[in-house]
């Protein structure tokens, strides 16, 4: 019997469920060799080559969910509120160019400059800024405003009766650029705030500003490539003209965890680099010395539970982010913007200490190339306020859809 050592491009294809247009194309990236049959020059591949990518294929069977998709032109986004980045890199990871970013702390500016010299970053307070000179030159504005409350008292809310706060510059900004699409994020936290009067009051200004607003959506990054279980509220607003459809992004099944972030693997191809990072007090050491990885507070014994946990022991409710230590093989909790508090503490598997800067950097899936400026409680809070960058991109490739299909038909006749 002779054993068959090679499998043709069709068969491989057929093996792998791949079209034989991918296998050509991971050909020429390197990804899977081919070698050439001497005379046809056919393509031949490797019994045990493609054999050993049909376990990884399996592995990520779930995730056929591919939310990517290439603008067909160029689209410019006005990024507000922008901070390090992080929502800015993933939409530039998506394929969208960042036109200009607006942010008020000096460090999150330091950053944006100090990784993207070519970024237009408008430092200052966004109330200085007026926005008119966008007008017609970019697609999208998109802004993490900080959540505050204005009086709403069940009537219909005018841009003016917001004057005063964050979300009312956003809106303004809008209102002066006019772009197709707009996008908020915020905390989930704003779904409940005022008993959900404070949203209601935004999407009644948006539509007052022009823009019909998307059911809005609690995105679980976790669902979204990212080992961290951070959820962010995202409204949309599509200006009236337009009769289109937004699409939030389809969340992906395999989920990541600390593993992935910090060692070599799926996520990056390397181990998290070296950094500095804060280190806890002595006595919250030797209490979190005390926990086992996934553990908490409850792990530790009774009179040290009451000692550590204070009025809190009593008042009830689970606490479960107070003295937890993450485990490998689970998503971070959410990260906060500075990684020593009580009440989220978020300890490192092995060792007794918060995660280093670049640590806190992977779960939020910054590139590691991505330097951030400042003292490192500065760098800190920086990461914290991110929107991770893998959660950025495929709210990009959801916008690159819809834009898409509104430049389309817009150059249809009508
Ligand atoms: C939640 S963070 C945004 C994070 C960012 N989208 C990211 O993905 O990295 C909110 C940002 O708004 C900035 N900010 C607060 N008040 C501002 C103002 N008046 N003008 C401009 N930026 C402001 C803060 O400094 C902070 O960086």
């Amino acid at each position: 019997m002779v054993i068959k050592e090679h499998y043709s491009l069709s068969e491989a294809a057929e093996i792998l469920g791949k079209s034989k247009e991918t296998l050509r194309r991971w050909d020429r990236d390197g990804k899977l060799t081919a070698l050439r049959e001497p005379i046809s020059e056919y393509r031949l591949y490797k019994k045990e080559e493609i054999d050993s990518l049909i376990k990884p294929l399996f592995d990520n069977i779930e995730d056929e969910t591919d939310n990517s998709e290439n603008p067909i032109k160029e689209f410019k986004v006005l990024e507000l509120f922008a901070g390090a980045g992080g929502l800015a890199i993933g939409l530039e990871k998506a394929g969208i160019t960042c036109a200009a970013l607006n942010e008020i702390d000096k460090w999150a500016c330091q950053t944006l400059r100090e990784n993207r010299p070519h970024w237009n970053v408008l430092e200052g307070d966004i109330k200085n800024y007026n926005f008119e000179k966008f007008n017609g030159k970019v697609d999208i504005v998109t802004g993490g405003f900080p959540c505050q409350a204005f009086s709403y008292a069940g009537k219909k809310l005018g841009l003016e009766d917001a004057r005063g706060t964050l979300f009312y510059e956003f809106a303004r900004a809008v209102q002066e650029v006019n772009p197709p699409i707009c996008i908020g994020e915020n905390v989930k936290g704003l779904l409940s705030h005022e008993k959900g009067d404070t949203l209601r009051g935004m999407i009644s200004i948006l539509d007052e500003i022009g823009y019909n607003v998307v059911p809005v959506k609690v995105l679980k990054a976790v669902n979204y490539k990212v080992p961290q279980k951070r959820e962010r509220l995202i409204v949309v607003g599509v200006r009236k003209d337009i009769d289109l459809k937004y699409e939030y992004p389809q969340a992906y099944q395999s989920i990541y965890n600390l593993s992935d972030a910090l060692k070599k693997g799926k996520l990056y191809d390397s181990d998290v680099p070296k950094s500095e990072g804060s280190t806890y007090p002595e006595h919250k050491k030797a209490v979190l010395d005390l926990i086992p990885p996934k553990g908490y507070w409850r792990d530790l014994p009774l009179d040290l539970q009451k000692e550590y946990m204070g009025k809190s022991f009593y008042l009830g409710g689970g606490k479960t982010g107070m003295a937890r230590r993450i485990g490998w093989d689970e998503p971070s909790l959410t990260l906060t913007c500075s990684p020593a508090q009580k009440q989220t503490e978020r300890c490192h598997p092995e060792e007794t200490r918060p995660f280093t800067v670049r640590e806190y950097a992977r779960i939020q899936t910054f590139p590691d190339e991505w330097k951030f400026m400042g003292s490192v409680s500065q760098q800190y809070k920086q990461i914290g306020n991110a929107v991770p960058c893998n959660l950025g991109k495929e709210i990009g490739y959801s916008i690159i859809k819809f834009l898409n299909a509104y430049y389309l038909s817009e150059s249809k006749p009508k």
